[in-house]
Formats: C-alpha cells, structure tokens, sequence
C-alpha cells in the first residue's frame, strides 16, 4: 500500500494506476468497520481503491466538535494496509484549500433540510471537499455510506446537476451487535449512554413496523419521539422523508425513508431505515 502525504506524493502514486479503474472512498479517518464496508465494496467495484483520509474543517459547524473528532492515524494506516488498499492519501490542508482559497459549491434541494437546516454550511462544506477530491483524484467511481442518508443524496445531485463523470454507490450502513449504527463518534459515549443509544435503531424499526402495518405515519413518528425523550434523547428530528428529495412525506411508498438525529450526553446520533 502507497501511503501519500501530500499532492505531489498522490500525484505520483496516481499516475502508475493510469490504465485501471479506480474507486474512491473518502473518509475522515478514525476508521471503523462502517469504512471497512465501503472499501470491501469498492474492491468489487473496481481494480483499484484509493482512501483519503482529512478532517475536513469546511463541514464542521462547530469548532470544538472539529477540534476533538478523533484522530488515529497509525491505527487507520495498519487497518488500511490490512485490507489490502492499493492507496492511501492523507492531504494537507492546502493541498485541497490552496492559498486565497474562495470558491465553494452551493448546495440546494436535498441539502437545506434535516442536517442542512439544523448545521448551516455542513453540506456545503462536505460538496465543496467531496468535488476537491473528485477532481484531483479523477475515480470512476465512489463509495457513500447509507449511513449518513441526506450527505448521500446531497452528492448524488451534486454529481448529477455537475454532470460529473463519477458513478456513486451507496452502502448499506454497519451496526453494533445491538443495533446501533458504528461512528468515529461512538467512543465519545459513556458505557451508560452506549446501552442506551442503541434505542435510536430500535424505534427506527419499531416505527417502520407500525407504517408498514398502516398504521398513521404521524402518529407514530410522534410516538418515537416520545419514547426517545423519555429515555433522555434530544431529538432533533424523527421524519418519514421521500428518499432522495428528503422532503417529508404523509404516505409510504418503496423509495421512502425514515431518518432521525437525536442527542444522547454529548454525541449526536445519525441514523435512518
Ligand atoms: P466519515 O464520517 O469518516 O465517513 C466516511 C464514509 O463512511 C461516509 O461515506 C460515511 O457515510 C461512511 N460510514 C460511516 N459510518 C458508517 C457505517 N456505520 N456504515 C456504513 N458506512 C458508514 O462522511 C464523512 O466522513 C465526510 O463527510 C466525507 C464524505 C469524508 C467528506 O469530508
């Protein structure tokens, strides 16, 4: 595996997997089994997997919340070389942002809602790296976690209305045993708060039960916020969302989506159905 450090190292290393195709996954680093997934996934997908990993401070809101998002650089390196990545590109920060830098892409639709309208700037920060990347990197395609449902669909159009050369696959998101959805930010629950967080993926399902079973969608959706309050969860949101518009929907239909965030202590809890 070619670790690069900087651009002028990617940019050799890239040059000698010219022929090839080439996936993308990019990750801000603590890696965890959620990113094992998407690697596994791009290895099916194409010849080479190229991983970057950056703590992309243009997405973060909150300055305390970049300033302590976990770092475990020699950690992801030994993971990456055990699962057989051809590449891994740790950029500084003016390799992506050079000097004066002053343009950023602006994101609509999908992105104002939910997390868009709760962190103001995240999606444009997270579109503006993502297109860095693409354009430097040049995958065919790149790798997405189910995950975080509302970045996947902000990517996807923003690949679609730039019409960028680059397939995006999603993957399906990776839990704990007891249902709670693997983050770098986990490690910041306490023992207490990881038992209890695991509720977040269990009223998901509930609540996905009862909509299938016909039961009123706001009813329920309003029942979920009620047992996570009750168990001490700051729900942000619990929404039945059209699946990619993210715009709330009163009928379930195939593409729809359930997605919530809630804060339990100090970590905020993404997770959708
Ligand atoms: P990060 O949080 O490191 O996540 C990198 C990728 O891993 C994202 O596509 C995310 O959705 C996916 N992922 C995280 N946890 C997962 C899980 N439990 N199961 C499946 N996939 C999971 O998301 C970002 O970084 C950044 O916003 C980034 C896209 C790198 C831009 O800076």
């Amino acid at each position: 595996m070619i670790v690069a450090r900087n651009l002028q190292e990617f940019l050799q290393a890239r040059s000698s997997l010219k022929e090839y195709s080439i996936a993308l996954v990019p990750t801000m680093g603590a890696l965890h089994e959620g990113h094992l997934a998407l690697i596994k996934r791009s290895k099916e997908l194409a010849h080479y997997c190229i991983v970057t990993i950056f703590i992309n401070e243009l997405q973060f809101d909150q300055p305390e919340d970049f300033v302590r998002y976990p770092k475990t650089e020699d950690q992801d390196i030994n993971l990456l070389k055990q699962h057989d990545v051809d590449l891994v590109w740790l950029p500084r920060a003016g390799d992506i942002y050079p000097q004066n830098f002053a343009t950023h892409i602006v994101v609509d639709g999908p992105a104002l809602l939910w997390e868009g309208a709760k962190r103001p700037g995240h999606f444009s920060g997270v579109a503006t790296v993502v297109y860095r990347l693409f354009s430097l990197i040049k995958p065919n395609l790149a790798c997405f976690g189910e995950k975080d449902w509302q970045q996947l669909q902000v990517i996807r159009r923003m690949v679609a209305d730039l019409g960028i050369p680059i397939s995006v696959f999603g993957v399906p998101t990776v839990r704990e045993d007891d249902g709670l959805a693997k983050s770098s930010r986990n490690r910041f629950l306490s023992r207490e708060e990881q038992q209890k967080a695991a509720l977040l993926y269990k009223v998901l399902k509930q609540s996905h039960q009862h909509i299938q079973s016909g039961k009123n969608i706001c009813d329920v959706l309003k029942q979920a916020v009620e047992e996570l309050t009750k168990e001490g969860f700051e729900v942000d949101y619990f929404a039945a969302v059209d699946g990619s518009s993210l715009h709330e929907i009163s009928e379930w239909k195939h593409d729809s989506r359930l997605i919530t965030a809630a804060r339990l202590g100090s970590v905020r809890l993404l997770d959708n159905m």
